[in-house]
């Protein structure tokens, strides 16, 4: 990865070259994240879907890999998920060797192209080399299409309570769960959604998984939609209910977004980290993904987040915050308590040097204010807090290069949910990238820049005038490796 190119996140994962949507088959194995992701390697644009491949020891600095999926006679390699198999119920396992095994879509352009239906089934493949090398399963598919168009994106976990797997599979305009006690025959468990939630664009990359809030396990489903998304084009929704290994069931019936930014989209959690639940989303929508200015490669992952559950007047949220992983790219920090801010404060000046990524935390009573990051160029990115609303805000209407696409360029919004007396905001810049986790990961905003020289100096404003008890601002480290 050259950290010079324009645009070049300097702690996200971006591949070196080409072009990259969803994040696939996440899984932590014997001290290793494997990431894999939706990947074409002949393009900048979407194209033949490969699976490429990443890995970590702390999912900041990633290492590219060769390769891991090529697509083959059945069909292109759509978006999927990878499980450990610790008790070998796949039968992949040799000697002892414990298989990861991927469940991926298989997607047929050529039967695409012939008018059928049943262009998209699901497949799967092995490693037993801890993940560097993956073989396909002889007997593929494994899980036939039924005459559903959009029938993809299987995620797998493995259900305890009744020792079997759970596939989680978005179909057109609902999730279908499957079951299987060796992830090569699936039985159909039940379907969930065609008459609830957010039906504003096709149905994609969902993902279950538990979270424990005051003791009580619940599970949370996850479902990116595109387009239909709160603030236009693709995102992530969800729901917070039980499952008993059959079926899912909602506690609410209203629409929760996980991110009202615009880039955040196809978040799923890795397999196989214990108690820990993790995600990682495409940072990009696919409105405008391919028509954006980077040149050697386009896309970047946001940050892997933990998720967690809180209570907001007897509903349940979901939660996200940075991994703690990150806090070993801080530079020294610099705290300022007691800021008084009428009209504009000058960070820059005070912290005495630029930075175009970085990490600011503040907490303040609630009151609008906004920080403004800025260059010599006049470009800017704004974000903020707008108490007449009752909403946070992302304004990228100035930030730079924005005619690559009509609906790029605009203010969007998030209505706080929080009913704290205090804003607690952390914000994570990264030279093309903005991730606000307001009020404890409860509400938060994903959203990508292009701006013509890097932002590197920051305002804080407030119209009506507010004083910010704490700020800490520490310039982040680049990760990346070469
Ligand atoms: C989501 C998605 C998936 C599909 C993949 C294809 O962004 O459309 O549904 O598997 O991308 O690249």
């Amino acid at each position: 990865t050259a950290r010079s190119d324009a645009h070049r996140p300097q702690f996200h994962f971006s591949p070196n070259a080409h072009w990259m949507n969803d994040p696939n088959g996440m899984v932590y194995y014997k001290g290793t994240y494997h990431l894999l992701f939706q990947y074409f390697p002949g393009d900048t644009k979407w194209g033949p879907m490969h699976w490429g491949h990443a890995t970590s020891k702390d999912m900041v600095r990633w290492q590219e890999q060769p390769i891991a999926l090529y697509p083959d006679s059945l069909g292109w390699i759509f978006s999927g998920s990878a499980v450990v198999d610790a008790n070998n119920t796949s039968g992949f396992g040799k000697n002892g060797q414990v298989p990861l095994v991927a469940i991926f879509t298989h997607h047929n352009s050529k039967l695409e192209k012939l008018k059928s239906t049943k262009f998209q089934y699901q497949s799967i493949a092995y490693s037993l080399d801890e993940g560097k090398t993956w073989t396909k399963y002889k007997g593929n598919p494994v899980l036939a299409n039924p005459g559903i168009v959009d029938f993809r994106d299987p995620k797998v976990r493995w259900f305890e309570p009744q020792k079997k797997w759970i596939m989680t599979l978005a179909t057109k305009d609902r999730v279908t769960f499957y079951s299987s006690a060796n992830l090569k025959n699936w039985k159909k468990e039940s379907e969930f959604g065609r008459t609830i939630g957010a039906h504003g664009g096709v149905w994609e990359c969902p993902d279950l998984f538990p979270l424990t809030h005051n003791g009580k396990q619940s599970w949370v489903l996850l479902v990116s939609i595109n387009p239909g998304g709160p603030n236009g084009g693709s995102a992530t929704q969800y729901f917070v209910g039980d499952f008993d290994g059959k079926q899912f069931k909602p506690y609410s019936t209203k629409t929760k977004w996980m991110d009202y930014g615009t880039d955040n989209y196809a978040g799923v959690t890795f397999a196989n980290t214990g108690n820990r639940v993790v995600l990682m989303g495409w940072m990009s929508n696919w409105q405008y993904a391919q028509q954006v200015p980077t040149v050697v490669w386009r896309s970047a992952n946001t940050v892997p987040r933990e998720l967690g559950l809180t209570d907001v007047k007897g509903d349940l949220f979901l939660t996200s915050m940075p991994v703690k992983e990150l806090n070993t790219l801080d530079e020294k920090p610099t705290t300022l308590t007691n800021l008084n801010v009428t009209g504009q404060y000058d960070l820059t000046a005070k912290i005495g040097r630029k930075h175009d990524t970085f990490k600011l935390s503040l907490s303040a009573p609630v009151n609008d204010f906004s920080l403004v990051l800025a260059n010599d160029q006049g470009n800017e990115l704004v974000i903020g807090y707008d108490k007449k609303d009752n909403a946070y805000y992302i304004d990228r209407t100035r930030s730079g290069k924005k005619d690559f696409e009509k609906g790029f360029a605009k203010r969007i919004t998030a209505p706080r949910l929080s009913t704290d007396k205090t804003l607690s905001v952390t914000l994570l810049v990264d030279v093309a990238s903005i991730e606000l986790f307001a009020d404890k990961g409860l509400n938060i905003m994903t959203s990508i820049f292009f701006p013509n020289q890097n932002l590197n100096k920051q305002f804080i404003k407030s119209a009506t005038g507010t004083t910010i008890p704490t700020l800490t601002y520490s310039g982040l480290r680049s990760s990346l490796t070469s």
